[in-house]
């Protein structure tokens, strides 16, 4: 199997812990970026024997450049760059702050933004590679209202993505771009997050089945293999999405409902 380069963002716990975990495993080089440097450094040693923590603010532009850099003098150059990084807060459109608002904006899109314009040059320059984003299947699907911020930059991630794809197509037909649409996870998230509810994988929430990070880590493994341009974890995400589409009142009304 091949060694790929891959950079990843949020890597310090939940799915990009994961998603590390899984990729040092087969054999990946890795370079990881979030804050909180002790969990960083203490994922890379559990991400098999390439693995390299840098420190990175995701909202600073000079910090992802910084995570380009690392990865470029370590290992010569990016196979896969994943924007996973988030944050939301637990805040319906009445209750958020002018900070909340701008909070979420800057580690939700302003990174995506930021990610997509650090890597794709050397990309383009290579002709190849493979640019993911981590979007939440409520980016799509507005279901939860207290997450109004966090689904409106999500939203927001989903329409970079598929602009950038389209944007690419034509004359970089070797770079990938493709967008991520977790369920619910796992992961500190929603401590951060202040959900309401048990987050425990296994556990339901409504109809949805609570997901272990190394479940979503693995499927996002196989979207590196074999690249497509949205992945819903798990897949029944499409079918919300398709049911909200149809008729958004009426699927209001059910959640109204439950
Ligand atoms: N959990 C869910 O139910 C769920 C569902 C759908 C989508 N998602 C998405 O999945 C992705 C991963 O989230 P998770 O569930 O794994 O949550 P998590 O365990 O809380 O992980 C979030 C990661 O983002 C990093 N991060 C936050 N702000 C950052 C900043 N300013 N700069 C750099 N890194 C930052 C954190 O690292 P530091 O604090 O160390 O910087 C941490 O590594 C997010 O994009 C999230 O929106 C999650």
């Amino acid at each position: 199997m091949d060694s790929r380069v891959v950079v990843i963002t949020g890597a310090s716990s939940g799915i990009g812990a994961a998603l590390a975990r899984n990729l040092g495993a087969r054999g990946d080089r890795l370079v990881l970026g979030a804050r909180r440097m002790d969990r960083l450094k203490q994922v890379a040693a559990e991400s098999g024997s390439q693995a390299i923590a840098a420190a990175t603010d995701v909202t600073r532009r000079k910090d992802m450049e910084n995570l380009r850099d690392v990865a470029l003098r370590e290992y010569g150059h990016i196979d896969v760059w994943v924007n996973n990084a988030g944050w939301a807060t637990g805040k319906t459109v009445m209750e958020l702050t002018d900070e909340e608002f701008q909070g979420v904006i800057d580690v939700v899109l302003k990174s995506v933004l930021y990610g997509m314009q650090t890597v794709v040059p050397h990309f383009q320059g290579r002709g190849k590679g493979h640019l993911i984003n981590v979007s939440s299947t409520l980016g799509r699907v507005p279901l939860v209202s207290y997450r109004s911020i966090y689904s409106a930059a999500k939203s927001g991630v989903n329409v970079l993505t598929a602009n950038l794809r389209m944007d690419l197509r034509a004359r970089y037909p070797g770079i990938s771009v493709s967008l991520v649409l977790p369920g619910i996870v796992d992961t500190e998230f929603h401590l951060v997050a202040r959900t309401p509810m048990a987050t425990k994988a296994g556990t339901h929430v409504g109809a949805a089945t609570v997901l272990a990070p190394e479940e979503v880590a693995t499927q996002i493994a196989g979207l590196i293999d074999s690249p497509i341009a949205e992945l819903y974890v798990p897949a029944s995400g499409a079918e919300l999405a398709k049911q909200y589409y149809q008729d958004v009142g009426a699927f209001e009304e059910r959640m109204a409902r439950w």
